[in-house]
């Protein structure tokens, strides 16, 4: 760790075992490459593309300090039963009346750092909305000055609302979801390190991590389909984010998009 500066790892979201494949064949060279302090990845879909249970928790926890989750968190009924026991994971902080932690704080060489994960509610879901109760953490005076926000979400209008609303007041607003990695990193004008979204890890030969034959099905006979995970062309796509420790401002971003070969 450089004396006044953090560096974040962030994964987007990890999709089957194809995903898992591709972060542990790709972990040796992220450390080697970029020398960052802690990591996090989104997970919400490592679990055969939809939702977690804690067999997948539990391969892929040795290798992150947190985990974000999303819209598909609660697919698998494992979880319900199990996520107690996945001290790692923030479940989305607008389901308030959901099991599961809200945020968790990570601690490396005495610096505190919060990972949360907000959910979108353009074309997704109901939940609480986003940009009232991140006002709980933002207020806050005894959260780390240090934030992460997962802010995971279908509607790129909303991700860029949601990022310019929480300049200043989070180190890091990263978009997940839409499983295609966007051009538009920045570190916002009070500090806030920005992206729409940071990309899919898993097969990127289908159509956002699933077989492509399966969905174009979908798309024209309207009948329900299986989806099923690709495998081929695997790519991993991440962040990485550098956060001054003493005010919790982001001062880079840097977009990675690598394959296995
Ligand atoms: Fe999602």
């Amino acid at each position: 760790m450089q004396t006044d500066k953090v560096r974040v790892l962030f994964v987007g979201d990890i999709v089957g075992d194809a995903g898992r494949k591709i972060v542990i064949d790709s972990l040796d060279y992220l450390k080697n490459n970029y020398f960052y302090d802690i990591s996090i990845a989104n997970i919400e879909n490592i679990a055969g593309g939809f939702g977690i249970t804690k067999e997948t928790y539990d391969y892929i926890e040795p290798y992150f300090d947190a985990f974000t989750t999303g819209n598909h968190v609660w697919d698998k009924k494992d979880i319900v039963i199990n996520i107690d026991n996945m001290p790692k994971l923030a479940k989305p902080f607008n389901m308030p009346n959901t099991k599961g932690k809200s945020f968790v704080i990570i601690e490396k060489n005495n610096v505190k750092i919060l990972i949360a994960t907000f959910l979108g509610r353009i074309f997704m879901n109901p939940v609480d909305n986003p940009f009232i109760l991140i006002n709980q953490i933002t207020q806050n005076p005894e959260l780390p000055a240090i934030k992460v926000i997962d802010f995971h979400a279908e509607a790129t209008s909303e991700k860029q609302a949601f990022g310019w609303y929480c300049d200043g007041k989070v180190s890091a607003c990263l978009g997940t979801h839409t499983h295609v990695q966007t051009n538009d990193e920045k570190i916002l004008p009070n500090g806030t390190a920005y992206i729409t979204d940071v990309g899919l890890t898993g097969c990127h030969s289908g159509v956002i991590g699933f077989r492509k034959d399966a969905i174009i099905d979908k798309f024209i006979t309207y009948m329900p389909t299986r989806f099923d995970v690709c495998k081929e062309d695997l790519r991993l796509n991440a962040c990485i984010i550098d956060v001054n420790i003493y005010n919790g401002k982001a001062v880079n971003i840097e977009k990675i998009n690598i394959s296995s070969t």
